[in-house]
């Protein structure tokens, strides 16, 4: 089906189905403001009073930025993301100031007022000016993705970019303002996350995911695994050709070698291990550095590894308790032994095995 007759379809839908609610009749920029800014975290049957309330307490915008903030706080107490009352506030007194009270009619000056974001000022500009600009909240994402079986991640930049094309190109440009509307509110009330009536769909000819049975599982998000940055510092500490090193009694590593760790918040310089060494009450006395190597990033599926090895010549191995399962070993016995790859990996390049 062309997007022409989709749009006809959807517009339709909208004029029978469309809830009455008091910011779909009126044009006005600072009333569809307050409603969007009200509505970005919030429901429509919560947010409702708090938009009656702001309406009439703050009829204008004036009256709004020359309201203490201790007010405007107060009027928004129990909608929660107070921020969003306190850029409200503070763009309020933006428009008196820099606008004359005026509400910019430009998309750019309405995405200059604070907390107002891609999704708000393309939002304002169409119910308030009739400007061209697709809004795409999670209603449109999931809507959008359903019926054109658009399966790029919603939450990746490449599925921003693809939805809001898509938004575009489907936005009626003769109406865009009902259109928005329009494509929110089936989102909203009809094709909805859990168990949306598809048989009854005004859509369900044209829809991609409702003939391939991938209404489920549209649309699609990719899962954001929390990649976990870790700095580890190896000491390698030499003695007569002799080192130190520990068996991995947990972790991904157990039951492999490694030389004594020291994990920090941050990549570490000379200056701040040394201060780390002696904070951790290790002989720093009885070491002197040779040279630092640093590892190339290690990564592992949910942690990235910073890893430096910190080469010392130590004059005496005293003071370790620290360290658990310590063993000291000619450096020649390491090629016998198991280590995690980055540490295998640098001890067959750097051949350490060889007299330094
Ligand atoms: N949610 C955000 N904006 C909305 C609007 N204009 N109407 C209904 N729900 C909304």
């Amino acid at each position: 089906m062309d997007l022409a007759s989709l749009r006809v379809k959807l517009h339709d839908w909208y004029k029978w189905n469309k809830r009455d609610l008091p910011w779909r009749k009126t044009n006005d920029p600072y009333r569809i403001w307050l409603s969007e800014i009200i509505l970005q975290q919030t429901r429509v049957n919560q947010g409702l009073p708090y938009y009656n309330k702001f309406i009439a307490n703050y009829p204008e915008v004036k009256d709004l930025a020359n309201a203490p903030q201790e007010k405007v706080l107060k009027d928004w107490e129990g909608l929660g993301y107070y921020s969003r009352a306190r850029n409200m506030h503070h763009s309020a007194k933006q428009l008196v100031d820099e606008f004359g009270g005026e509400f910019p009619s430009t998309l750019s000056e309405i995405k200059s007022l604070k907390g107002v974001g891609d999704y708000t000022a393309a939002a304002i500009a169409s119910f308030a000016f009739n400007i061209n600009a697709a809004v795409l909240d999670g209603n449109v994402f999931r809507f959008l993705s359903r019926l054109f079986g658009e399966n790029t991640p919603i939450n990746s930049t490449k599925g921003k970019k693809l939805f809001q094309k898509l938004a575009d190109d489907f936005l009626n440009p003769k109406d865009p303002a009902t259109h928005n509307q329009a494509i929110m509110e089936f989102g909203a009330q009809f094709c909805v996350p859990k168990n949306p009536a598809c048989a009854d769909c005004v859509f369900n000819d044209a829809c991609i995911a409702f003939k391939n049975e991938l209404v489920n599982q549209l649309p699609f998000k990719e899962k954001k695994t929390y990649d976990r940055k870790r700095y580890l510092n190896y000491l390698f500490l030499e003695k007569d050709e002799n080192v130190m090193v520990q068996k991995r009694a947990t972790g991904i590593w157990q039951g492999l070698y490694q030389f004594p760790l020291l994990e920090s918040e941050s990549i570490l310089e000379e200056d701040g291990l040394q201060d780390y060494l002696f904070e951790q009450n290790l002989p720093v006395e009885l070491w002197s550095l040779n040279r630092v190597y640093t590892l190339p990033l290690h990564k592992l599926s949910h942690q990235s590894l910073f890893i430096k090895v910190w080469y010392f010549k130590a004059l005496e191995f005293n003071k370790l308790d620290s360290f658990e399962a310590l063993e000291l070993l000619p450096i020649s016995a390491l090629d016998n032994l198991a280590f995690p790859r980055p540490l295998r990996k640098f001890l067959d390049e750097k051949q350490l095995t060889l007299p330094f």
